[in-house]
């Protein structure tokens, strides 16, 4: 953690990169408003990292108040997100070079990147440009995944709101399986995000407790998919209870290795893009038992479902947001806002500041005392870990037409001052 010592006036850039969540622009708004509190300007880039290299800057001094704050209840990401990998800066000392030329020309000497574990590294490289090109930069990574492996912090901002989601979406779909299952179906499955780490599938925990309760079974990255296990655990559930709710992580792997729904394609970092792994389960649990099933996959409907946002979640993204713009404007460099939890009940959280270097390209995974001993279920720990995460409901104001007020800001695009560059 390196603290500058001058204070330069100038322009501090935010962008946002990675998956986005629900309440990712309760961060931007964090960001904005604290620094207009302090006078200074605001510029973002269009989409991550790929705005800051192609002088694609948008200046938010443009949007009013009002546009600000809504952005507060508006999921998405305002300005565009990217999944853009940052070579090391001897592999590709041009873009870091364009980066500073970038910097400069719009004198900006606070950057602030909000991601996750990979958008933690390029912020990490950045807050490292100043000292070896001679360009006076201060970096912050400001925590944002759904995925809640972020390093440090107790939790990510976003993972609160898709883990409600998550809950209440399995507490509902299973009252509905309940009801049809004397005729109907009799297997619900639901697959969620997480590709390496089972937080949001611990999260549909919340829905039930109990032996009986829904979900009965849930399958963890963390765990081998065994399925003579699984078949064996839907059945009985079904011949004890009439019907059997399944939450099963898009990122399960076989004895192999193998995920068990890899839809082919990778994105920039090399992670293959995932999605499948519920119509998996279902043709095994028909093929092997026979029961009628519904299988759901509620992919982006479940990281941007602001609806059913966490108060919690929604109140700590917009905190990390207004502590990164006081550690930049301290002077703070190569650090990340976390959030530290001092109490389960009553919740206790507070905000410190974190080194990249302790969070970037690091995942966090679900600790073995999260987990049941026969991998399918999650402990009186979790519970006590997840529960505070839900609380709360985030206020959302509604028009007329019935469909919530969410905000489309102006994003004026500042006038380009260098030569065009490919990225
Ligand atoms: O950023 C996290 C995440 O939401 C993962 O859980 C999911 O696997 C991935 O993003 C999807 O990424 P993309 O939107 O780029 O396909």
């Amino acid at each position: 953690m390196t603290k500058l010592t001058s204070q330069p006036s100038g322009r501090l850039l935010y962008a946002q990169s990675g998956g986005v969540t629900a309440v990712i622009n309760a961060t931007a708004a964090g960001v904005i408003e604290a620094a207009r509190a302090k006078g200074v300007k605001v510029y973002a880039a269009r989409n991550g990292i790929l705005g800051a290299l192609r002088e694609d800057l948008i200046d938010t001094s443009k949007e009013s108040r009002a546009a600000i704050t809504a952005l507060r209840h508006t999921p998405g990401g305002a300005f565009g997100s990217c999944r853009y990998k940052l070579k090391s800066l001897d592999a590709n000392r041009a873009e870091y070079e364009r980066l500073i030329d970038v910097f400069r020309a719009h004198d900006i000497r606070w950057f602030l990147y909000n991601g996750g574990n990979d958008s933690a590294d390029t912020a990490l490289k950045i807050s490292q440009l100043g000292k070896a090109m001679g360009y006076d930069i201060r970096c912050i990574g400001v925590p944002k995944t759904v995925d809640n492996d972020l390093a440090v912090t107790d939790c990510c901002p976003g993972f609160g709101s898709v883990a409600k989601y998550t809950a209440v979406s399995t507490l509902e779909a299973s009252l509905d399986v309940a009801s049809m299952a004397d005729t109907s179906t009799k297997v619900f499955i639901v697959e969620v995000m997480g590709r390496h780490a089972g937080w949001i599938a611990a999260a549909a925990g919340l829905a039930g407790e109990g032996a009986d309760a829904p979900p009965h079974l849930i399958l963890f990255p963390e765990r081998v998919f065994d399925e003579a296990a699984f078949l064996a655990k839907v059945k009985a559930t079904v011949e004890r209870v009439g019907w059997c709710t399944v939450v099963a992580s898009e990122g399960i792997r076989n004895a192999q290795g193998q995920f068990l729904a890899e839809a082919g394609t990778r994105d920039a970092f090399g992670h293959s893009q995932l999605g499948g792994v519920a119509p998996v389960l279902a043709a095994l649990v028909k093929e092997k038992l026979g029961y009628k099933y519904h299988w759901a996959l509620p992919d982006y409907l479940q990281r941007s479902a602001r609806h059913l946002a966490s108060k919690t979640d929604a109140d700590q993204a917009y905190a990390v947001g207004k502590a990164a713009v006081d550690y930049a404007l301290a002077g703070m460099n190569a650090v990340m806002p976390v959030i530290v939890r001092s109490s389960d009940a009553p919740y206790r959280w507070k905000i410190e500041a974190a080194p990249l270097l302790k969070i970037a390209n690091r995942e966090k995974k679900m600790p073995a005392s999260f987990l049941t001993r026969d991998g399918f279920g999650i402990t009186a720990a979790a519970r006590r870990y997840l529960a505070p995460l839900i609380q709360g409901e985030a206020a959302l104001p509604y028009g007329k037409d019935g469909l919530p007020k969410y905000v489309t800001l102006r994003n004026e695009a500042l006038p380009r001052k260098l030569p065009s560059f490919k990225a």
